[in-house]
């Protein structure tokens, strides 16, 4: 696993300082706003999907050197995108603890929250657009309807009721769509286009992300306090997750098999692909 680890050291300070540099300017005007913002952005997270993005791109091409800096800056739209969908997505779990500290809406109202959210969206979409349009319009249709946003339509209203089918839709939608847009994006702003690789690599992505949310299931019942810093509300919320229909072990299994098919969609295709496998392997094991 130390291919990845080896990987997030190398390209995470330069992912956290564009993160904060790439910030909308603020206003005198909006104070709480402001702090709210840059605190969102602040309390941390794994940054999963901006390096899941840099390790793609890295598989597919020898150009990755040449365009790194728009990489990188691409890869937080990613995260502004992302987190955007965890402000929005605690005041709807009404969540109050996420990263070890209190949710965006708990210390600064939902009034306030939506308005972070919407602030991350946009700077994210236009993030990407600036940098690489093309893949930028491939995570844009991944988070959008179809996508993560019907994925949390479908979480709410299956709240409560009881369809295996439902929740792999909804943990397809909300969750493993945008890995599968991200992946997709990798190799088109490398400039591989090959229908093949599309293909390969958007199976790769939704077979990672299926893993990841039910894996996110597993955490929120047994995740270690000291490492899971979550709030734990999906029995509460009688949501619809792995744990409603197979036993915590059959989830773990589950995990391994999603990670497996992750692995074999990139089977055959001439790409470097150890730090994906050692990314994988990190993910599936995971406590955080
Ligand atoms: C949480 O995502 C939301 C899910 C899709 C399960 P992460 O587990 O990547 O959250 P952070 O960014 O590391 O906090
Ligand atoms: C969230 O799923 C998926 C998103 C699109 C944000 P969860 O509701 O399970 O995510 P956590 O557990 O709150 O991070
Ligand atoms: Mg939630
Ligand atoms: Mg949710
Ligand atoms: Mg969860």
């Amino acid at each position: 696993m130390k291919e990845f680890e080896e990987f997030r050291e190398k390209f995470l300070p330069d992912i956290s300082k564009r993160i904060l540099e790439l910030l909308p300017s603020s206003s005198k005007y909006t104070p709480v706003f402001n702090r709210a913002l840059s605190y969102s952005l602040k309390t941390g997270g794994k940054r999963i999907r901006p390096l899941l993005f840099l390790a793609v791109a890295h598989s597919v091409s020898n150009k990755f050197k040449n365009r790194l800096n728009s990489l990188i800056d691409f890869s937080v739209g990613i995260e502004y995108i992302h987190n955007y969908s965890l402000v929005h997505d605690d005041i709807m779990d009404g969540d109050e603890i996420r990263r070890g500290k209190p949710t965006v809406f708990k210390k600064f109202g939902p009034d306030v929250a939506i308005l972070v959210g919407d602030a991350l969206l946009t700077r994210g979409m236009e993030i990407l657009y600036d940098n690489f349009p093309y893949s930028a319009k491939v995570i844009l249709q991944s988070v959008g309807v179809p996508g993560m946003i019907s994925g949390q339509a479908g979480d709410i209203h299956y709240s409560g009721k009881t369809s295996e089918n439902a929740m792999w839709w909804i943990h397809l939608n909300k969750t493993a769509s945008f890995f599968a847009g991200i992946s997709v994006a990798g190799i088109l702003a490398c400039g591989v286009f090959d229908e093949k690789f599309r293909k390969k690599f958007f199976d790769f992505g939704l077979n990672l992300g299926l893993a990841f949310q039910v894996r996110d299931d597993l955490l929120d019942r047994i995740g270690k306090k000291e490492k899971y810093k979550k709030s734990r509300t999906d029995l509460k919320n009688k949501k619809l997750t792995i744990l409603r229909f197979y036993t915590i072990e059959e989830a773990g299994e589950i995990v391994e098999k999603l990670t497996q098919n992750a692995l074999n969609s990139l089977k055959n295709l001439p790409v470097k692909g150890e730090i994906l496998k050692s990314l994988l392997k990190k993910l599936s094991i995971r406590e955080m």
